[in-house]
């Protein structure tokens, strides 16, 4: 029997633990700016995460730990500008929270009070317990993010599959069930097996949203870039293209050169 899905004006973070307790998926994308916030949000998505991908994606750099917390300021409120329905969530970037909860809660009151945005995301576990405490005792909703961390990478070396082992699975559940516990509203798991993301999800009742977690999930979150096809030398197996924009907007930039340069751009109608 098909369930009637609940139509949301306004996404809030108990809308997801709603959606979760109701089986309905729960879908998440990237925004970096106005533009495509408007139309990722007029499309209907439930969360638009202003990632520190910026730093990949906007800015062209190697890793996501350059991105600063001015940077992330600038984006989120860029896209918060746009949003009518989504649920904006704004990643704290690498430094702003690791050192000490206090700095952790000075960047998260930022991010809500410079950007507008709706909640803040923190990468790790047990490391940055007091850190996620003292922000939630602020009143500031906070999402995990478990697995393959990326503000980590020069620890693990490789953008490879996580928590293969046992023991670092066995953490990442415990992990899990300490940010549950400690009120985060939602987690993302990104790049581990199915088998044990769809295990977390079914221990914990906060939302689980995969990226590269397979479908035992309560969500997925994809970079928009990526799956729009942009970022054409990225092509990692959990990636599902929606449409080859490199190649499509490569062929319109041609046109317009080959227009310009022939003359047949601007024609009688296009000027006045
Ligand atoms: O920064 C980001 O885009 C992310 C997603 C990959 C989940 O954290």
């Amino acid at each position: 029997m098909s369930v009637a899905k609940k139509q949301y004006k306004r996404i809030t973070t108990k809308s997801l633990v709603e959606m979760k307790a109701n089986g309905e998926k729960i879908s998440m994308l990237t925004a970096y700016d106005y533009t495509m916030a408007k139309i990722v949000d007029g499309a209907g998505i439930d969360v638009i995460l202003v990632g520190d991908s910026a730093s990949n994606v906007m800015a062209g750099h190697e890793t996501t730990l350059p991105i600063t917390l001015n940077e992330m300021i600038y984006h989120a409120s860029s896209v918060v500008r746009a949003v009518e329905r989504s649920l904006v969530v704004v990643d704290l970037p690498f430094g702003s929270y690791q050192s000490d909860p206090k700095e952790a809660l000075r960047s998260a009151i930022r991010i809500m009070k410079e950007s507008g945005g709706h909640s803040i995301k923190v990468e790790g576990g047990k490391e940055i317990k007091e850190s996620i405490k003292r922000i939630l005792n602020a009143g500031i909703p906070v999402m995990g993010h478990l697995g393959l961390t990326p503000q980590s990478i020069y620890k693990f070396g490789t953008y490879t599959v996580r928590a293969k082992e046992e023991q670092e699975a066995d953490q990442l559940l415990e992990d899990a069930l300490m940010l549950e516990r400690l009120g985060c509203f939602a987690i993302v798991l990104e790049k581990v097996p199915a088998a044990l993301a769809e295990k977390v999800a079914k221990s914990i009742s906060i939302p689980v949203i995969g990226i590269g977690a397979g479908g035992g999930v309560d969500g997925q979150v994809l970079v928009t870039h990526d799956m729009l096809g942009m970022t054409h030398e990225f092509h990692p197996r959990f990636l599902r293209r929606y449409l080859d924009l490199y190649e499509e907007m490569t062929t319109a930039f041609k046109s317009y050169i080959s227009d310009v340069k022939s003359k047949d751009f601007p024609n009688e109608k296009e000027q006045y």
